[in-house]
């Protein structure tokens, strides 16, 4: 590996400069991704079909110059894959014709052993032949319970009442939820790691509706899983908005925690020095004019000065973002050296 940045700084290791990567840079905001995504029939056929999926997760690469590849694909395969397929609706997001409704809809899930999803696999090994050791590639998954909040509410929601409803009213049930999709995700990661991703991310993208007390009880213990079962590669936790579960997060057994822009990162350093930290510049910095873009950048990098940090945007770029200024905001992290 050329460039092993990334991983040396998710495992703690000395680097010579800070790696940086930004989630949601394959997609939306490459002028080269909207013109490949309009000749096809939509989002899952781009997913499903892995040279295509191999040739947008390298855009990012070429055209940005980040410090790893994330493969592109959503969290969403794993309900898909379970028996609960997902739609892509343009202009709204995903949606899911069947959802969970009952204890008797949990049972009908199917346990996967991998092979459905074997186009995600397939693209890692494109990519990564095509990357000829570049960058690193960074498989992903859904939490858990991030997971659960879609099959329970068949769309995007802003509280995902519903979701949190079953934790309340259906205890038992939702554990046994939680508890097969993390063994669906376990198989799910590690067919990941044979095909060659270097290391991976949870995204536990709706962990902010959630209290300390159910997140104890509801994320905690399946993201454990996770990270204890899949030991070959380092590991990356992402729960955004769970400020009040920050303690419990840095004491897992994830190599790195990534920050919404929200945290401050020295506080959360203090919680466990030894963790390396990701993030976690507000996305929304990066519609300012460009001399902003520079400062607030550098700002960030030494909000993390004193220990591991992979730079990162504080949760996915917006798709109406100016790629020029995502460039400008990488550039000015490489340009940085500790
Ligand atoms: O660079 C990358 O990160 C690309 C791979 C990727 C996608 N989705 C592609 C995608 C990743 C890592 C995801 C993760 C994902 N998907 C999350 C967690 C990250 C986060 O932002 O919190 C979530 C919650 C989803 C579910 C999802 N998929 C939503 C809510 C939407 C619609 C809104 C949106 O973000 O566009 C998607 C669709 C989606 N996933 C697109 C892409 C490029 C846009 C679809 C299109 O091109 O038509």
């Amino acid at each position: 590996m050329q460039n092993d940045l990334i991983i040396r700084a998710a495992k703690g290791e000395q680097v010579e400069r800070t790696p940086v990567w930004v989630m949601r840079q394959a997609g939306r905001i490459l002028p080269e991704y909207r013109e490949l995504r309009a000749s096809l029939s939509g989002f899952k056929e781009l997913v499903e079909t892995p040279d295509l999926a191999a040739e947008v997760t390298i855009q990012p690469v070429d055209i940005l110059g980040v410090d790893a590849a994330i493969i592109f694909s959503d969290i969403l395969v794993i309900p898909d894959a379970m028996g609960l397929p997902y739609e892509m609706i343009k202009g709204k997001g995903p949606h899911f014709p069947e959802t969970i409704k009952s204890v008797a809809d949990i049972d009908k899930l199917r346990p996967i052993d991998g092979s459905e999803l074997k186009y995600v696999y397939d693209a890692i090994e494109i990519t990564r032949k095509r990357l000829n050791g570049r960058v690193p590639v960074i498989g992903f998954a859904g939490a858990p319970f991030t997971i659960i909040c879609y099959m329970i509410e068949g769309q995007g929601s802003k509280t995902f009442s519903n979701a949190r409803k079953w934790l309340h009213s259906e205890p038992a049930a939702s554990h046994k939820l939680l508890q097969k999709i993390t063994d669906a995700t376990i198989v799910y990661l590690r067919h990941q790691v044979n095909a060659g991703v270097s290391l991976f991310q949870v995204f536990d993208s709706w962990a902010g509706v959630l209290s300390e007390e159910l997140y104890r009880e509801f994320c905690i213990p399946y993201l454990n899983q996770i990270a204890d079962a899949i030991q070959e590669v380092p590991s990356i936790v992402f729960s955004k908005g769970a400020h009040f579960a920050m303690n419990d997060i840095m004491q897992t057994n994830y190599n790195a925690v990534g920050l919404d822009w929200s945290l401050n990162p020295a506080a959360v350093r203090k919680l466990n020095p030894k963790k390396t930290l990701q993030g976690n510049l507000d996305p929304t910095v990066l519609y300012g004019e460009e001399a902003y873009v520079v400062e607030k950048a550098n700002e960030m990098l030494r909000s993390f000065a004193g220990g591991s940090h992979i730079a990162n945007l504080g949760h996915g770029v917006y798709p109406d973002t100016d790629w020029r200024k995502v460039k400008l905001y990488i550039d000015t992290i490489k340009n940085h050296t500790i």
